[in-house]
């Protein structure tokens, strides 16, 4: 697989663009990723499979489609995935939830495992691994090794910025995980920020720097 689906929906790119910009608030940017990630869930989980439940209207009976097969998990890459989960559910409540720790060395850039958190039965269910930023891909493909080697075979990938190194780089680590974003960016800088961006999303949420 190659390249990745640009969730190109107009209050989508709006509420980038609002992101994006080096004056909004923290509570600005918490409020506005809320809404985005709701909106990129909606998109991401647009191709699920259905299947058909006999059911009771208060009229007749009838047969109605309900998602197939087991609760989704939605695995957040600590700390900046946490900003895309509540958004994500608000709209899927029954999801389960990962949580994936796996930090940055400044120095190598390199991704360093401190916490890993699943479901049991994480192998049977379809994983959407959540992280605002795919910027050089260390951290996202040390997480996706993690949940293969839980036995994970169905998965996909969220990010909200995109830059094109780190969609080559996960790539060719994992053809098989599709990527979502809102937007590809030009490139990575020196530091492995990506350019244009919009900072570091972890600070920008939590108002830390
Ligand atoms: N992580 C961030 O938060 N921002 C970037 O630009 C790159 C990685």
């Amino acid at each position: 697989m190659n390249g990745a689906t640009v969730i190109d929906h107009p209050l989508v790119q709006h509420k980038l663009t609002k992101m994006r910009q080096k004056d909004t608030s923290t509570a600005g940017f918490r409020r506005l990723l809320r809404e985005i990630s709701t909106l990129l869930c909606y998109e991401v989980t647009r191709d699920l499979e259905l299947t058909m439940e006999t059911i009771e209207t208060p009229l007749t009976t009838m047969e109605a489609p309900v998602l197939e097969g087991k609760k989704l998990v939605f695995a957040s890459i600590l700390r900046a995935g946490n900003g895309l989960l509540e958004g994500m559910l608000d709209l899927v409540p029954s999801a389960r939830v990962s949580h994936i720790g796996v930090y940055r060395d400044h120095e190598t850039l390199e991704a360093i495992e401190y916490f890993f958190k699943a479901p049991e039965d994480i192998g049977q269910r379809l994983v959407i691994v959540v992280d605002p930023m795919l910027a050089t891909g260390n951290s996202s493909i040390a997480a996706v090794d993690r949940l293969k080697e839980r036995g994970v075979t169905n998965l996909r990938f969220l990010c909200l910025l995109a830059a094109p190194e780190g969609i080559e780089h996960f790539h060719k680590s994992h053809p098989d995980v599709p990527i979502y974003t809102a937007a590809i960016d030009s490139h990575l800088n020196e530091k492995g920020y990506i350019v244009p961006g919009l900072g570091d999303a972890g600070d920008r949420m939590y108002g830390t720097k």
